[in-house]
């Protein structure tokens, strides 16, 4: 076997180490007897986002103990990891993002020398740097740190960001390369980690995370409390997850729950109010839920995503409380991630689908099972329409429309991951029937818990416990739906009756300007059916009409006001400015953000000045993410 004596600038520049393989285990430990996951050592399974050389040093467990002060922003402490390595390995690769690191100690304290190497060459910012530590014979070191001031994981919202108006707050958003930020570890999502953390934090705030809080926090002597989790199941390190805040808990059923700021929580429980039965539908179709408790914290506006499926604790955006329960599918989905994603999860970035494609299809099955089948077949009508847009705006066979995505791993947009990996997943359901369907994903779900996936796995794994002759292998296409571009012909379309009452009505619309009468008794997908559908082009006279005969600005659902506003923008609408601007300054969800941005933008004369204006007063109450988004939108550089 090769030493691994190598300097440390030779070892940086090597890629994933290829001698490997065959080398004897190393020392067992909690995360599991192998080295690493035999699938990563696979070229498929190569994570091009991630500095860590697994194969000869990995980390198996982090233990944090960190302090929040809101005062400065700042989140610093230690960082405890326990590593797997080699006989012979002398350093690890950590991933690196900003961390500002007082001292790297063994065991017993000794100093160990480390260095933060230069970023590859034409890689993304968000990589981050190499931090290399050299280990001798430690398999265990301290790291004693602050998160980057500015880390992009983070978001640190001023009182006024809150409902409450009174306390700061925080979270973290992780995936998908985030957390090198605030957290030096192997941040790759095949490199399942188990963690546990200590955190203090200012009275009366509380703490959640993406674990099992263990008993009540400790009152400490200067006005602090401690909280402590635990996460006994490895996970990617995308995964952990924090929020601290003038927060409360309301108990849903035995082992579901939700946590929001005290003015909010009457309001997210009631909408969340099916969430037991949810987890009951999603363990009948698809194993028992296995992770304990299930549990969800409704999170200021700001917040940039729908959902993120943070274990034992959803993460979600207020934006999604409607009162009338028609944005669950959201819960859905983000309970769906407990097996698609969180047990079994993409190695890489680039068979993102695998998380969200499966995740979107079980999340229809399970709004299926709860609100019943026109509901779900008005969803997955939804999610095709998306595709059909946005392969006629790419072109229906550019190579970012394949599942599986070996650029450099971003998620093209929600069409392909999300709804070409559900369509993909019903048609084959409607191949080979929903019976045989069911028990394959189930083993698929079973037989690779708690382990990364790739592509070539599903497919490797269709074919072997899925497929039952050359015959159906030829209807089911599985070569074609997961690596080339374009929909496949053997599509499974949504039922045309789904809509059908409303596509007339889009007609009559379009036709004669007849408004539908029947829109208050719709459900939220055929409103939304409608605004999508209807012509783009209006005049404000046609807008204010509209608008004061379905009442659109006056809606308590964000998905149908978002699309009311963007009708409106896209139109020069003038009344609609103000609304559109106080939602914008609200709001922080990178999915109705951004759009709204875009569409100002689009109009240079008219609407490019008001987004920079607004934009200029919003940047800095936005998350990273959706500044990241709108900043691109903008031609924004700072
Ligand atoms: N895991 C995603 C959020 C995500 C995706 C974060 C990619 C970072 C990178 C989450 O489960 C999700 O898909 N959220 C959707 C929910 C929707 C599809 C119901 C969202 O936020 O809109
Ligand atoms: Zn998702």
């Amino acid at each position: 076997m090769r030493r691994l004596a190598a300097p440390l600038i030779a070892l940086l520049a090597t890629t994933a180490c290829t001698t490997m393989e065959t080398a004897p285990m190393a020392q067992q430990t909690r995360a599991g007897d192998a080295m690493v996951s035999p699938i990563l050592t696979t070229p498929e399974a190569k994570d091009n986002q991630t500095y860590a050389q697994p194969q000869i040093a990995r980390v198996t467990h982090v233990a944090l103990d960190l302090d929040l002060n809101f005062d400065a922003q700042a989140i610093g402490g230690t960082a405890v990891l326990d590593i797997m390595a080699e006989p012979g390995a002398e350093e690890i690769v950590l991933d690196d993002k900003g961390l500002q690191i007082t001292s790297i100690t063994d065991g017993e304290g000794r100093a160990l020398p480390y260095e933060i190497g230069r970023p590859r060459a034409g890689a993304n910012d968000d990589m981050g740097a190499p931090l290399t530590i050299r280990i001798g014979d430690a398999r265990q070191i301290r790291i004693a740190y602050a998160a980057a001031e500015n880390a992009s994981a983070l978001q640190w919202l001023s009182p006024e960001q809150t409902a409450g108006g009174e306390y700061p707050f925080l979270f973290s958003q992780g995936q998908a390369i985030l957390n090198r930020t605030w957290i030096p570890t192997q941040d790759s999502p095949g490199i399942r980690q188990t963690w546990e953390a200590r955190i203090t934090a200012p009275k009366p705030l509380d703490v959640v995370m993406s674990g099992v809080r263990q008993g009540e926090p400790e009152d400490l002597s200067d006005g602090r409390r401690a909280f402590r989790f635990v996460m006994d199941k490895p996970v990617p390190p995308y995964l952990i997850a924090i929020a601290a805040g003038d927060i409360d808990f309301q108990a849903l059923g035995p082992r579901t729950g939700v946590w929001a700021e005290p003015s909010v929580l009457p309001r997210a429980a009631q909408e969340v109010g099916d969430t037991e039965q949810l987890v009951a539908a999603a363990e009948k179709l698809y194993g028992p839920y296995r992770w304990g408790r299930y549990d969800m914290i409704v999170l200021p506006p700001s917040f940039p995503y729908g959902g993120m499926e943070n274990p034992v604790m959803t993460f979600l955006t207020p934006t999604f409380i409607a009162g009338d329960r028609s944005n669950n599918g959201l819960v859905a989905h983000e309970l769906a991630h407990s097996w698609s994603g969180n047990l079994v999860t993409n190695a890489v970035w680039g068979d993102g689908w695998l998380n969200e494609g499966v995740t979107s299809y079980f999340e229809n099955r399970i709004v299926e099972a709860v609100y019943g089948k026109k509901r779900a077949e008005q969803e997955a009508s939804l999610a095709f329409a998306n595709i059909q847009e946005t392969l006629d705006e790419v072109g229906a066979d550019a190579p970012g429309t394949a599942l599986h995505n070996d650029g450099e791993g971003e998620l093209v947009g929600s069409a392909i991951a999300y709804d070409k990996g559900h369509y993909f997943m019903r048609t084959v359901e409607g191949i080979v029937g929903r019976e045989r369907f069911d028990a394959w994903l189930r083993q698929w779900f079973d037989n690779h818990a708690f382990e990364p996936a790739t592509s070539q796995m599903l497919y490797d794994d269709m074919m072997a416990n899925l497929v039952r002759s050359p015959e159906e292998a030829e209807r089911l296409m599985l070569r074609e739906w997961i690596f080339e571009p374009g929909l496949p012909s053997n599509v499974k379309r949504p039922d045309p009756a789904a809509f059908a009452e409303v596509d007339a009505a889009v007609g009559a619309y379009a036709n004669a300007g007849t408004i539908p009468s029947s829109w208050e008794s719709w459900t939220s997908a055929e409103r939304q059916r409608f605004l999508d559908n209807i012509p783009k082009e209006r005049t404000a006279n046609q807008l204010a009409a509209l608008d004061r005969a379905l009442g659109l600005s006056q809606t308590g659902n964000n998905e149908e006001l978002f699309l009311w506003l963007e009708l409106a923008l896209a139109n020069r609408y003038q009344p609609a400015v103000p609304q559109a601007e106080t939602f914008l300054a609200d709001v922080g969800r990178a999915k109705f953000v951004r759009p709204l941005f875009a569409v100002l933008a689009a109009d240079e004369q008219w609407g490019m000045p008001i987004a920079q204006r607004v934009y200029d007063r919003t940047r800095p109450t936005y998350h990273a993410v959706t500044r990241a988004g709108v900043d691109r939108v903008l031609g924004r550089t700072d």
